[in-house]
């Protein structure tokens, strides 16, 4: 059989084990294993459920939905104060890369990616024929915009940023971003998958900017990662490329039924985020506590990247798993290694993972 060249020794995304898997392997039952590795919400969107379940049935799953996701796309469009003219609604913000990479990125060209970060950016490039040229983060995993654009050359067709960025978590000033989609002139596609957590935002930027694409999602704070709705936010001309790209019918109809209802409940979505706002407060004061044994790193996501000192992040990892809690190990992950990530979840939870995390660490 022949396949494409570029996905001989390809590194493929990192997929999560299923939940039945670790549960076999360490011998509990599937509802004993807490997933603190996916950064999504404990908290469920009850409100757009309700809707959900009065239009039922009446949905007309035998018809494709509307592609132009009419009323979705008003709703984004109230959100973020942006214009129709100005949005494209995608199938979770991991389409919104997919169509960002498509628009930009042709075989050979290079793509620049500020590392550690989200490892779907390099997979995309990849998968288009690119080079990616990784531009480590500093030592407080700060962006680097001067070592950022003396990495464009004359083939960089597109800069990948992530902010507040996963797996770090931390947040950049807004003035770092713009220079690079000012300097560097070329596509600039900016993933704003946490910002709700974190309530800044470069999103006005579009509104100045052709080269700039903002990418965001409903997946984390507004606890619908089972959904698959996210969108682009961009200039008008911008997203008359970016639609070229579009396939027409990537979200099913009851995707935009509860993402429409998702933003008709703002409410509960800012509920949520507040209470995982101050459970990321409580988390992190209890393993700043734990110093010397671990290093928590200061986060302004819904996840706190953590390092265990002088123990291995593998076995701290398969200890927790034994317990029912599963993190990100990102051990392997170059500028991120040793390294764990765990997602804030309820209080319950959180304080389930510290008196862990002090017994594996004897902290
Ligand atoms: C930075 C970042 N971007 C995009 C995604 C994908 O989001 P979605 O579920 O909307 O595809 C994730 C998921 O974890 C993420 O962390």
């Amino acid at each position: 059989m022949k396949t494409r060249k570029v996905l001989e020794d390809f590194d493929a995304y990192g997929w999560e084990t299923p939940t039945r898997e670790i549960a076999t392997e360490v011998g509990l039952e599937p509802e004993q294993i807490v997933r603190l590795d996916t950064n999504t919400s404990p908290y469920r969107p009850d409100a757009a459920m309700r809707t959900l379940a009065r239009l039922l049935p009446k949905v007309g799953v035998n018809d494709y939905p509307d592609t132009s996701y009419h009323g979705l796309a008003e709703g984004i469009s109230r959100y973020t104060g942006k214009g129709l003219d100005r949005l494209v609604v995608t199938n979770g913000a991991d389409e919104g890369l997919d169509i960002t990479t498509k628009v930009f990125v042709d075989q050979g060209d290079e793509v620049i990616i500020p590392t550690p970060t989200y490892s779907m950016y390099r997979i995309g490039a990849q998968l288009m024929g690119a080079k990616v040229k990784a531009v480590p983060r500093g030592p407080d995993f700060e962006l680097q915009a001067d070592k950022v654009l003396e990495a464009v050359g004359p083939r960089t067709s597109l800069i990948f940023l992530c902010n507040p960025n996963n797996p770090t978590g931390n947040y950049s000033p807004i003035e770092e971003v713009e220079r690079i989609v000012r300097e560097s002139g070329v596509g600039v596609l900016l993933d704003e998958a946490y910002f709700e957590m974190c309530g800044k935002t470069a999103i006005d930027l579009t509104d100045k900017y052709e080269n700039l694409i903002v990418c965001r999602t409903m997946s984390k704070a507004f606890s619908m990662a089972g959904v698959r709705v996210g969108y682009l936010v961009a200039k008008a001309r911008t997203v008359e490329v970016l639609n070229k790209v579009r396939p027409p019918n990537s979200l099913s109809v009851l995707s935009v039924i509860l993402g429409e209802a998702g933003f008709s409940h703002l409410d509960e979505m800012r509920r949520h985020v507040r209470a995982t706002v101050r459970e990321r407060g409580r988390l992190f004061v209890e393993l700043r506590k734990m110093k010397g044994r671990l290093t928590a790193f200061p986060s302004e996501t819904n996840f706190i990247l953590i390092r265990p000192e002088g123990a291995r992040a593998d076995d701290v990892q398969k200890r927790l798993m034994k317990k029912g809690l599963v993190l990100r190990n990102l051990s392997k992950v170059r500028g991120a290694e040793n390294c764990l990530r765990c997602t804030v979840g309820s209080a319950e939870t959180n304080a389930r993972l510290v008196t862990e995390l002090k017994e594996i660490l004897g902290a």
